[in-house]
């Protein structure tokens, strides 16, 4: 099995009508991960996609050995843990604004057999990581505000990867989400990042897989870099 680190490549950008032919080629590319944005109209205005791709992808990403990373972007993910973790999940985030029984929602992630993230918005105060982060194999740091692909990343950004960094340890896999390209994912990097979300900037470019290999080449080059 892949590990959870490296870049995730969001299928929200991809081009729907060849989706597999698209993951397929970034799984070429070498990543471990495949990054899966599931929106409910509620929690974020747009309706994107459910379980049913995730059960689609599952032979792509089992085949590379790859890890399907699911972003629960809906109200209330408890109720829908089980659907995604049956459809083949290694990775189940939810937002902690999207419920009052967030500790119970990371339960039942981890009651499925999935491994745990929590994700919060960039409006939210970091504590709630300070109180969970035992129960969580992840902390996803959203940069920019969930809901669309394609959004300038949020410049303060690193500065909270740092603070949300010194807050979980080393254990916990950081994940930096929007925006993110060869000029911001090495200060997300420098700060404490580990997993590189990225729609726009893989699928949206001409050749995915040199944009998978461009971003991962930037990392290194992050330390000292300001966006
Ligand atoms: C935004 C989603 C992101 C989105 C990122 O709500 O959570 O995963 O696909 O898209 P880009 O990389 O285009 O900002
Ligand atoms: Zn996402």
């Amino acid at each position: 099995m892949g590990a959870l680190a490296g870049v995730a490549p969001s299928i929200l950008a991809a081009d729907f009508a060849r989706l597999g032919d698209q993951v397929r080629e970034v799984l070429g590319a070498g990543v471990s991960v495949i990054h899966v944005d599931v929106m409910d109209g509620h929690f974020v205005p747009p309706i994107s996609m459910g379980a049913y791709v995730v059960d689609a992808l599952k032979p792509l990403a089992t085949e590379a050995g790859a890890l399907l990373d699911v972003h629960l972007m809906v109200e209330r993910p408890e109720r829908h843990v089980g659907s995604y973790a049956s459809a083949g999940a290694d990775v189940i985030s939810v937002h902690a604004e999207a419920t009052p029984h967030v500790h119970y929602a990371l339960g039942a992630v981890r009651e499925a057999g999935c491994k745990v993230g929590l994700a919060v918005n960039p409006g939210t105060p970091l504590d709630v990581f300070a109180e969970l982060r035992d129960d969580i194999d992840l902390a996803l740091c959203m940069t920019v505000n969930p809901g669309w692909g394609g959004q300038p990343f949020l410049p303060r950004s690193p500065d909270r990867i740092r603070r949300l960094r010194e807050i979980v340890g080393p254990r916990v896999a950081v994940e930096v989400d929007g925006g993110i390209d060869e000029t911001t994912a090495g200060p997300c990097a420098a700060a404490g990042a580990t997993v590189f979300v990225a729609g726009s900037a893989v699928f949206g470019a001409p050749d995915p897989s040199v944009a998978v290999r461009t971003i991962l080449a930037s990392l290194d080059q992050g330390v000292g870099q300001t966006v």
